[in-house]
C-alpha cells in the first residue's frame, strides 16, 4: 500500500504489524504507532520540532553511563514509571483485590508500591534488627521499627527488607566517586513480624539537573526535587513483594515530588526525641527521631 494521505499513512504503519509473530509485541507496536501519528497531526508537528524532538531523545542516550541512567530519569519525570507502578501492583493483587484498598476479605490493604528509583544496589550486608545501617553517614539518628504482616494482620517472620537511603543531606553513596555502601541493609523481621533499625532522617534531594531532563525540567519551569524518603523492598515467601518508600511527613516537597512517587499512604511522622534511653534500650547522647511504619504484604497462594 502506498499511502496518498495522513490517514492512509496511519494505516500503512499498522499493516506492517500483521506479519509481527508475537501478538503482545504487535499489540504493544499498534498502539505506539497510533498515538505518535495522532500525538505528531494534533500538534502539527514542525520539521525543526521533530529535529529537536530527535536531539533531545539522542541527548538523553548520551548521557546514560553505568552509574547514571537519564531514560529512567525521563520516565519518571513524566510520570510513566510510576503509572507503571500502578498498573503492574494492581495486576500482581490479582483476586485480592487493589492493593491500597480493602478487597473486602482482607482487614488491612496491602502496602503500596512506588519507584525503585535508581539508587538501588544489590547486595547489601544482612544485618540483625537493632542494627545501625548508617554509622557514620552524615544526618540525624533515626530509630526505625514496625511490623511486616499478610493483609490478615498476622506477622510475617523472617520477611526480608531491603532497605537505602542517601544521607542527611540528600547524598546517595553511589553519587560518591569511589565509596562504598552506606546506609543500606537487609535485615529480617523476627519471630512475632517485628522489625527495628538505626539510621538517619532521610533529607529531600534533586534528580541530576546537568543533562536534557534537566533542561527539560527547566523549560516547564519545575523544581527537580524529591521529598525526604527511605527506599525498602519488602519480600517474604507465597506474598508478593513491594518496592515502596516511607517519606518523612512535612519534608519540603512532599506535595511535588518531581517523579510523582508520593502516597499518602506512604507517608509516616517522625516523632522528635531528647537525648538519653532509646525504646531499644540504647543510651543516645544525642537528640534522635523515631518513625514507625507496618508493612502488608498481600499472599500470593491461594
Ligand atoms: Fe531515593
Amino acid at each position: 500500500m502506498t499511502p496518498s494521505n495522513e490517514d492512509e499513512l496511519t494505516q500503512a504503519a499498522l499493516q506492517r504489524l500483521d506479519g509481527a509473530p508475537d501478538p503482545r509485541f504487535a499489540q504493544i507496536m499498534r498502539s505506539l504507532i497510533t498515538h505518535l501519528h495522532a500525538f505528531v497531526r494534533e500538534v502539527d508537528l514542525r520539521p525543526e520540532e521533530w529535529m529537536a524532538g530527535i536531539e533531545f531523545l539522542t541527548a538523553t542516550g548520551q548521557t546514560c553511563t553505568d552509574k547514571r541512567q537519564e531514560f529512567i530519569l525521563l520516565s519518571d519525570t513524566l510520570g510513566a514509571s510510576m503509572m507503571v507502578v500502578m498498573l503492574d501492583q494492581l495486576r500482581a493483587s490479582g483476586r485480592g483485590g487493589p492493593p491500597g484498598r480493602p478487597d473486602g476479605r482482607s482487614v488491612t490493604p496491602a502496602t503500596e508500591a512506588t519507584v525503585q528509583g535508581p539508587y538501588y544496589w544489590a547486595g547489601a550486608p544482612e544485618l540483625p534488627c537493632g542494627a545501625d545501617i548508617a554509622p557514620g553517614t552524615p544526618g540525624e539518628p533515626t530509630f526505625y521499627s514496625g511490623r511486616v504482616t499478610d493483609t490478615q494482620g498476622q506477622p510475617l517472620a523472617g520477611a526480608l527488607l531491603d532497605i537505602w537511603s542517601g544521607d542527611g543531606e540528600g547524598v546517595y553513596d553511589m553519587q560518591v566517586e569511589g565509596a562504598g555502601m552506606s546506609a543500606r541493609a537487609r535485615i529480617r523481621t523476627d519471630a512475632e513480624g517485628r522489625y527495628w533499625f538505626w539510621s538517619i532522617k532521610p533529607s529531600y534531594y534533586p534528580v541530576p539537573v546537568d543533562g536534557p531532563v534537566g533542561r527539560m525540567l527547566a523549560g516547564i519551569r519545575h523544581h527537580p526535587n524529591r521529598p525526604g524518603h527511605i527506599h525498602m523492598m519488602v519480600s517474604a515467601p507465597a506474598h508478593a513483594p513491594v518496592t515502596t518508600h516511607l517519606f518523612v511527613a512535612g519534608t519540603p516537597y512532599i506535595d511535588s515530588d518531581v517523579v510523582y512517587g508520593v502516597r499518602p499512604s506512604l507517608i509516616v511522622a517522625f516523632e522528635p526525641h531528647p537525648a538519653g534511653r532509646a525504646p531499644d534500650g540504647r543510651v543516645m547522647d544525642q537528640p534522635y527521631w523515631s518513625a514507625h511504619y507496618d508493612f502488608h504484604l498481600q499472599p500470593t497462594a491461594a
